[in-house]
């Protein structure tokens, strides 16, 4: 697969799948911006990619802030005056808990990043890719937690299924124009996410450990990456609106 010539965006690039996903895009020739609100994983990251000789830009930026996506998205066409690929990355997982000790604050906090945040962001980068002759292709991520329930987080299961719920959606409404929206659901992917979660292991959810997976071991983020460059190449060009699971048998068992 090659993207050269190609622009990507990528949202959680500091840290996990983003970051995998930026440098496996532009490992493939293609130019990244990087949005994150970590500012220090985000200079390395950039980095990273600048030494490979490779183009990227980063913005630090909190996408829970309104109108913080179509600013990057500005920038990302003043500096290559195109936008082919974004995916979106950046997300919390909630908190380990039962129901009844949710709370509005974990609510609105997991709500409004991965999934308020990800239908601004589609908002902002949706227009140049309609304008763009060559289309475009957007990929979200969700999870397995999309898929089917949580025993350890009602609050962020909802915010995945809705994903695939916003991906379809918005699938139906641009593929005929050109622009492919899919998402990919992994499960105990090894990120800083996954180690986080597992800190907080109560028995009931997915460790880090391989034996819970019918693979025998969970996913690596460059596995997810490798998901992901494909949805958004030419040899996907029939993927409209799937969630593509990647998830070392988790949601199979
Ligand atoms: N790791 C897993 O096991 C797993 C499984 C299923 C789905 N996912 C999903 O994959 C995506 C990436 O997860 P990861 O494991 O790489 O996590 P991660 O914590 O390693 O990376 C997430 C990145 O998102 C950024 N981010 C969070 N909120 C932000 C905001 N408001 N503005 C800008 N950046 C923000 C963080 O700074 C971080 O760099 C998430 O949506 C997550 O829910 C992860």
């Amino acid at each position: 697969m090659t993207f050269k010539g190609k622009v990507a965006l990528i949202t959680g690039a500091a840290s996990g799948i983003g970051r995998a996903t930026a440098i496996a895009f532009a490992d493939a020739g293609a130019a990244v911006a990087l949005l994150d609100r970590d500012e220090t994983g985000l200079g390395a990251v950039e980095r990273s990619i600048q030494n490979l000789g490779g183009e990227a830009l980063a913005f630090a930026c909190d996408l829970t802030d309104p109108g913080t996506a179509k600013a990057a998205v500005d920038a990302v066409e003043k500096r290559w005056s195109r936008l082919d690929c974004a995916v979106n990355a950046a997300g919390v997982e909630g908190r380990t808990c039962e129901l009844l000790e949710e709370d509005d604050a974990l609510y609105d906090h997991t709500m409004d990043i991965n999934l308020r945040a990800m239908w601004h962001c589609m908002r902002a980068q949706i227009p140049p890719m309609l304008a763009n002759p060559n289309g475009g292709s957007i990929v979200n991520i969700s999870s397995g937690a999309g898929l089917v329930g949580s025993k350890r987080s009602a609050v962020y299961s909802m915010s995945k299924h809705a994903v695939i719920g916003l991906t379809r959606s918005a699938a139906l409404q641009y593929a005929k124009r050109g622009v492919r929206i899919n998402a990919v659901c992994p499960a105990g992917v090894q990120t800083p996410m996954a180690e986080r979660i597992i800190a907080t292991y109560d028995g009931s959810a997915p460790s880090g450990g391989g034996a819970f997976y019918p693979l025998g071991r969970s996913s690596t983020a460059e596995e997810i990456a490798s998901g992901i460059l494909w949805l958004s190449s030419p040899g996907a060009a029939s993927a409209v609106g799937t969630a593509l699971t990647i998830d070392a048998g988790f949601t199979a068992a």
